[in-house]
């Protein structure tokens, strides 16, 4: 079990807990969302960036050759974290927006008055590309430093040419996966959404389609339509992009029949999701992706997450890090909101966070689980039981990290 190393090899050993989704299915679904391999005493064997062996300590065979080793007392490992919705590409921040929502504005409000995302649009054209990266790669690092090894950056706060294709290889650039969301919002120097989308998908989209691997789009009031949506989904997916969508955030427009009727990875909110959306997703492959801390930061309801478990819908849960609506990277912290207000189990919540949002990235057969030939991505919690993740609320129990078979982060 132990053959077939060479240099570079990473021993982690003396685990209080290995915690990884069980089974090889992806996306897990129904009464495989809570299934997690649970292995007291544990070790995980890592070569060339990928897992070779992991099991019981008392199943490891004696080493040979240059090992580095990680003592894992008192630690439980868990796959390499998966946040696959994240806004990260943005320059200055929305303090005084959220004071004026502390005071009882609302952000829908803030939106319709050119704050909003269409503020964070101004600041992000005002900067260059390499304060745009040097932005992306704090963001990285602070998602890094809360566990997850793997992650999505969306573009949207560019919407223009030039700061829209800088986003993406911002992204590309700090490692992580880029989705172009040109239809985030319509700017001012466009008279109407129309002329906007009509402008990116002639102008910015065959540039993005070689740049990023999704699209997206913000089907909302005040945002985009059904049917605009329709069309730049459309013209999207014959430029070769997988296709996402922001849906139900704050009303039913007809989301999730659109990500149905084009196959889309996924759809993502659904905050306002009513029982016949509900049953819509279940019975289709689109993974709703639940983003609670973002329903949590502008007090607004949480999605029907147990409806959609229980009907045997594909969930994850991604913490939408973005300056307005969810300024927050940590997805321990999200997965305790996944099982106080979510009401998913600490195992949901894992798969949810790492297969399943390794699925929605097009990714599930290499990240999400701790197993040979998986990415050696590995989060150890300072903590004697793995679902610590979801029960230590903003806690501090990210011990070490380990990316590509090489320590991290480690505090
Ligand atoms: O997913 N809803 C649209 N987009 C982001 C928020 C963007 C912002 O407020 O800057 C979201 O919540
Ligand atoms: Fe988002």
């Amino acid at each position: 079990m132990t053959e077939g190393r060479g240099a570079g090899a990473l021993l982690v050993r003396d685990l209080a807990q290995l915690a990884t989704p069980s089974g090889a299915e992806a996306p897990a679904r129904g009464k495989a969302l809570g299934e997690v391999e649970v292995i007291e005493r544990a070790f995980v064997l890592c070569e060339g960036g990928r897992i070779v062996a992991s099991g019981a300590m008392s199943q490891l065979d004696t080493l040979e050759g240059e090992v580095e080793e990680v003592d894992g007392t008192g630690l439980c490992a868990i796959p390499g974290l998966v946040d696959c919705h994240t806004h990260p590409c943005f320059l200055g921040d929305r303090v005084e927006e959220f004071a004026l929502r502390a005071g009882g504005a609302t952000y829908e409000k803030l939106h319709a008055s050119g704050g909003g995302i269409l503020s964070t649009v101004r600041a992000t054209r005002a900067g260059d590309e390499a304060e745009l990266q040097a932005a992306v790669e704090r963001h990285r690092d602070w998602m890094l430093r809360a566990g997850t090894t793997t992650f999505e950056g969306k573009s949207g706060y560019g919407l223009d040419r030039q700061t829209e294709l800088a986003s993406l290889r911002t992204v590309a650039a700090a490692g992580g996966v880029p989705t172009w969301l040109g239809a985030h919002a319509a700017p001012p120097e466009f008279d109407d959404a129309d002329a906007y989308l009509e402008f990116a998908v002639a102008e910015v989209l065959p540039e993005a389609a070689r740049l990023a691997e999704a699209a997206d789009v913000f089907v909302e009031e005040g945002a985009f339509t059904v049917e605009q949506a329709r069309r730049y989904l459309a013209a999207c997916r014959d430029a070769g992009l997988e296709l996402r969508l922001h849906g139900d955030q704050f009303n039913e427009l007809g989301a999730v029949d659109l990500a149905v009727e084009f196959g889309a990875r996924s759809v993502d909110h659904l905050e306002a999701t009513g029982e016949v959306g509900v049953r819509t997703l279940a019975e289709s492959d689109v993974v709703g992706v639940l983003l609670p801390a973002s329903a949590l930061f502008l007090d607004r309801p949480m999605p029907p997450a147990r409806a959609l478990a229980d009907a045997g819908a594909a969930v994850a849960v991604a913490t939408d890090f973005n300056p307005g609506s969810a300024f927050c990277e940590s997805l321990p912290l999200v997965c305790t909101l996944a099982s106080t207000q979510l009401h998913l189990a600490p195992a949901e919540a894992l798969t949810a966070c790492t297969v399943n949002a390794a699925h929605v990235l097009g990714r599930a057969d290499r990240c999400g689980r701790i197993a040979p030939g998986f990415d050696a991505d590995l989060v150890l919690l300072d903590a004697p039981d793995w679902r610590h993740l979801a029960y230590h609320l903003g806690g501090d129990l990210i011990a070490t990290v380990i990316q590509r078979g090489r320590v991290a982060w480690t505090c």
